[in-house]
């Protein structure tokens, strides 16, 4: 297979300008009982992949990227019984291994065992599936979809229907599940209610789009880029602000997303949650990154704060909810799209992702 793999992180800097992800060939092991290969029809850009090479999100290398995805299965591990080859199905980049303790919870907190997994770099059963002759490549998130095939455990994958198109169904693995699994399994926006959503990416957008599909909601964007603002007001936001001028105007909402990962924004989204009101977090900040909070006036004001990770989704439950909204016209993921590029200019994709120009940037074959 040819992938994109992350090969150093000697000099990590905002942009990708060193090239740092070089394209390669590649061996991919054939699936083992509970996996599944998949030829990759879609692959989005996500800033999680670029905090890795940036360092916020340490990880070992060499690494193959991408965790947003959608493919096509070419061929079932002895025992996965509940797939056909033919199938598309949507990445995750969170494998449930069902019989932990958090996966008995309602999604609210990550699998144990996926979690380790993960940070091993490794499938969810412990293998490692890609190399060079003797040199081991670590997976991603359980995906690592910048190729043209993966092999994922098939408790990272979900089924979607033909009629879904690749790009949306790359979309539905990590900025609608994070984003709207924010809005509605965490925030749990009401109808009627308004939502304001920090940070206007790929994953604040989806959010943005979720709450614009619950009835007579109200859903204000704050970004700190102003063409963020405008492509937000396109996709129908009632109002959109800069972070500083959302806290200094007053304006304040029952829930709050941050869809930043900047502690700074997680203070700014604090500062817009209204009394009794939720603030949620679904960014991923570098662990030094803190934030400062008043514990005074969260009592004084009755509010919550809600981490969300992979927007506390369970998502074989949760992906055919969010197919189902864009199969009646009621989330129009396709707008998320920004470009459609090819594996060869993935460092550039990383620098305009880093420059705040892109909402999704989809690698296509
Ligand atoms: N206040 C408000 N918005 C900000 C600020 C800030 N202080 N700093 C940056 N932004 C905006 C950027 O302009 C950009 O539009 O936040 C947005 C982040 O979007 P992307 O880089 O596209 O990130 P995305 O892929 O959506 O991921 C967002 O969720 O899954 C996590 O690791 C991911 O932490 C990241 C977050
Ligand atoms: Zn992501
Ligand atoms: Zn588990």
């Amino acid at each position: 297979i040819t992938g994109a793999v992350l090969e150093s992180l000697d000099s990590p800097s905002p942009f990708a300008e060193s090239r740092p992800i070089r394209i390669r060939e590649l061996e991919l092991d054939a699936p083992g009982p509970h996996e599944v290969l998949v030829r990759i029809e879609a692959a989005g850009v996500c800033h999680s992949d670029l905090s890795v090479l940036t360092g916020v999100r340490p990880r070992a290398v060499p690494l193959l990227l991408g965790h947003e995805a959608a493919g096509i299965v070419e061929a079932l591990g002895a025992e996965v019984d509940d797939l056909a080859v033919g199938q598309r199905v949507v990445m995750t980049f969170l494998p449930r291994c069902g019989h932990c303790a958090s996966c008995a919870s309602d999604g609210r907190t990550p699998c144990e065992n996926g979690s380790a997994a993960n940070g091993a770099g490794r499938l969810l059963d412990g293998a490692k599936r890609i190399h060079v002759g003797a040199e081991v490549i670590d997976h991603h998130l359980g995906v690592s979809a910048f190729a043209d095939h993966a092999v994922v455990d098939r408790r990272s994958i979900v089924p979607v229907g033909d009629d879904v198109p690749p790009q949306v169904a790359a979309l539905m693995g990590c900025a609608v599940l994070t984003g709207g699994g924010a809005v509605l399994n965490a925030a749990r926006l009401q109808p009627g209610e308004t939502l304001i959503v920090v940070g206007l990416g790929g994953v604040g957008m989806a959010a943005l789009l979720v709450g614009l599909a619950v009835e007579g909601a109200r859903v204000i964007g704050v970004d700190a880029n102003p063409d963020k603002l405008a492509q937000a007001r396109a996709l129908g936001a009632h109002e959109t602000y800069g972070p500083a001028e959302a806290v200094e105007a007053g304006v304040k909402a029952p829930a709050v997303v941050e869809a930043v990962g900047r502690a700074v924004a997680f203070e700014t989204a604090l500062a817009l949650t209204a009394p009794g009101g939720r603030t949620v977090t679904v960014g991923l900040p570098a662990p030094d990154d803190l934030a400062s909070v008043s514990p005074l006036a969260l009592v004084s004001t009755g509010r919550t704060i809600i981490g969300s990770y992979l927007g506390s989704s369970i998502p074989a439950r949760d992906i055919p909810i969010f197919v189902d909204l864009w199969r009646r016209g009621l989330l129009p993921v396709e707008s998320l799209v920004s470009s459609e590029i090819h594996l060869g200019e993935i460092n550039e994709a990383m620098d305009s992702l880093a420059r705040g120009e892109s909402i999704r940037q989809i690698i296509v074959p």
